[in-house]
């Protein structure tokens, strides 16, 4: 709670972006000052003091026009001080613009090295979190979450997988299987047709044991369950007819159906020690004639209480877990009516950078009054764009630093304290949706946050162990920024030559990201900037065969260039996914541009083919009369 309300302070603090520019530069000043003094009293002792000083000084002036550099600097200095104080100093400055003599003495006494440390450092781009520098806070559990509902790896992939992650700090994997598991009986219509077989998933549990991981299995039951609900065997489970998101809770039927899928997939995990019930984002409760007479809330808290007992009472061993998304807004009172704390534990998630805004200090105290422990989830993929390919390696490591801060303060209010962390990676946004970021794609940014989970933090010391991690040459030899998150946030340039496993698929992505936005600029200026082969040019067939021909001239290398790398795509991907999903990613991402391109120089034929036209004026348009937009032509 006190450490939320300094981080309010620091962001408003933060926003004063001149006030730092300004409180740089006095600083700087009072230095000179505090410099012209030292010279006064000069001594051995200080002469290296002195040296220091001048090295802090060019490095001030070398950057003094970098604002960030100032921002960063500051920030610095409150981690030294205390950040209530510095904001009165510089409230102070801002009301009086006195110099302030502490502040500049404090300046001077940063050592040469930690100048440059802070230079190296924010060349970086690490995101700024206030963590305790001397007393890390290290998850217990730092588990990587494996969204099998889309873009399944091959298990060869896994069996790379498996240790990578291991090496990179994870205690295990929260195997989320929608529709990949076997199901058999009266469930086997639910299986997707390239599902993993029995055998397969019994490999893909051994490997991950092998390498020392705990596997977590993870099945809805609630809502997210379109893998079910969408067929025609299930519509009578559905809460709402014409949607298969929800499942109907207060049906028998419903409970007999979760206790089959509950005891297939726990036949397949005899051994878990947690069961994952999901139980998120339930979009349709209360509308069915029998949810109707009672309110969400208790519908909610009954239904997840329900199948955890019943879990319970068939594996008592097994820990229940739950999303904690539709928990925030149930009261304190109704959870702890229906003892909700002795049945599952919450796993709250947040993927933005701001975890406070999503889950409140308040929500937090809720949780610690009814739970004993709770579980914590960040993202190092799919959680910032249903249609990306890439993850910005940046924004979730800021995510996942920021969690580290929060748990380091949540945890003491647990009895058991937090108990974990799992590192989520969504392959879509649900079961319609199209893929996000392939896995392959995603490792650099595992590997970033990862790294950071597993020491509590992330700086230039973890260099060497985040590039071995990712099998880049000679870690040691190069001396630029290993990374440079704020230029370089897909971690493209840095990570070039490294060749951990899938490096293909994510290098692929680079060049994809190079013709997407060639191709996007080509179809701006072809179809609407320039004015001979829009839309309505195309319509009336009414164009300049000259101005055409200029216009496609650079159609055949951008064709070529989507097909060619369509291809790498088939090959890089190959060893990682099936056939279905290699095609359906490249009928998601390259076709769409490839079918544009084609349309252009199909309209381009056509429209050199005229060589007389009409006079002007051209017909109106007739779909003018379909759209009641009168206009008549007499
Ligand atoms: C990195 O952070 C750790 C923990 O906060 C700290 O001990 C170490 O000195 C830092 N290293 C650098 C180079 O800043
Ligand atoms: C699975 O679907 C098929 C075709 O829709 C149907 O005939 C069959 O009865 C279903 N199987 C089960 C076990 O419900
Ligand atoms: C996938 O497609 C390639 C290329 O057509 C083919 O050689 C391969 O046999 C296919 N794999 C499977 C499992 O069908
Ligand atoms: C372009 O024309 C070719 C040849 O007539 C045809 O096969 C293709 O489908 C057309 N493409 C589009 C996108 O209309
Ligand atoms: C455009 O004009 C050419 C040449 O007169 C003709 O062959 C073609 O059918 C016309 N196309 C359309 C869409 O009107």
């Amino acid at each position: 709670m006190n450490n939320y309300m300094q981080r309010l302070g620091f962001t408003a603090w933060r926003k004063k972006t001149t006030i730092l520019v300004a409180s740089g530069l006095i600083t700087l000043i009072i230095f000179g000052l505090h410099f012209s003094k030292l010279e006064e009293t000069k001594d051995n002792s200080q002469l290296e003091e002195e040296q220091n000083a001048e090295g802090v000084a060019a490095a001030l002036m070398q950057s003094i026009k970098n604002v960030r550099f100032i921002e960063n600097f500051n920030k610095m200095k409150m981690k030294k001080t205390d950040s209530n104080i510095l904001g009165t100093e510089i409230d102070d400055m801002e009301q009086n613009g006195k110099v302030n003599q502490e502040a500049g003495k404090r300046l001077a006494h940063l050592s040469m090295k930690q100048f440059e440390n802070l230079e190296i450092e924010q060349q970086l781009g690490i995101p700024y979190v206030n963590l305790d520098s001397r007393n890390p806070y290290i998850p217990k559990q730092r588990i990587v979450h494996l969204d099998l509902k889309g873009a399944p790896p091959s298990l060869a992939y896994l069996s790379k997988f498996f240790p990578l992650v291991k090496n990179m700090g994870a205690t295990g994997i929260l195997l989320e299987y929608e529709d990949m598991f076997p199901f058999s009986g009266l469930l086997k219509n639910i299986s997707a047709k390239n599902c993993f077989t029995e055998n397969r998933i019994k490999e893909i549990l051994s490997l991950a044991e092998s390498s020392g991981l705990e596997v977590i299995p993870l099945i809805q039951t609630f809502g997210h369950l379109e893998f079910a609900l969408k067929h025609l065997d299930f519509v009578h489970l559905r809460e709402v007819q014409g949607s298969p998101q929800a499942l109907c809770p207060s049906r028998k039927s419903s409970l007999d159906f979760l206790s089959e899928l509950i005891d297939q997939v726990m036949a397949l995990h005899s051994s878990t020690r947690y069961l994952h019930i999901g139980c998120d984002e339930v979009f349709q409760m209360g509308e069915c004639d029998i949810c109707r007479l009672e309110i969400h809330e208790n519908l909610f808290l009954k239904h997840v209480k329900n199948v955890a007992d019943m879990v319970r009472s068939k594996y008592p061993s097994v820990k229940v877990l739950v999303w904690d998304d539709m928990l925030r807004h149930i009261s304190l009172q109704s959870m702890q009516e229906i003892n909700l704390g002795d049945s599952v534990d919450p796993m709250v998630w947040v993927y933005a950078e701001d975890i406070y805004r999503f889950v409140q200090p308040a929500v937090w105290e809720k949780y610690a009054a009814v739970f004993q422990t709770a579980w914590t989830a960040s993202a190092f993929k799919g959680a910032f764009g249903e249609t990306l390919y890439i993850p910005n390696a940046r924004r979730h490591l800021e995510n996942n630093l920021r969690w580290l801060d929060v748990m380091a303060t949540q945890t003491t209010a647990f009895t058991q304290g937090l108990s974990g962390i799992v590192v989520t990676g969504w392959q879509r946004y649900d079961h319609f949706a199209v893929l996000c970021e392939l896995l392959p794609a995603s490792i650099p940014s595992l590997a970033l946050s990862l790294t950071a989970l597993s020491h509590g933090y992330f700086n230039s010391s973890l260099k060497e162990k985040f590039l071995l991690s990712l099998t880049c040459p000679e870690p040691s030899l190069d001396r630029s920024p290993f990374i440079m998150l704020d230029s370089d946030p897909f971690l493209w340039e840095k990570l070039n030559r490294c060749i951990f496993p899938g490096n293909a698929v994510f290098k692929l992505m680079s060049r994809f990201n190079s013709l997407e936005i060639e191709a996007k600029e080509y179809l701006d200026v072809t179809k609407r900037q320039k004015g001979w082969m829009t839309s309505y040019n195309v319509r009336h067939n009414y164009s300049l065969p000259l101005r055409v021909e200029e216009l496609t001239i650079e159609l055949p290398r951008m064709y070529h260039g989507m097909i060619s790398l369509a291809r790498s795509g088939v090959e890089s991907m190959t060893d990682i996914f099936d056939n279905y999903t290699i095609s359906e990613w490249i009928e998601q991402k390259i076709y769409p541009y490839v079918l544009e391109f084609e349309k252009i120089q199909n309209a381009s034929v056509v429209l050199k083919s005229v060589n007389h036209w009409p006079s002007r004026p051209l017909d109106p348009m007739k779909d003018m009369q379909r759209l009641g937009i009168g206009i008549d032509v007499h």
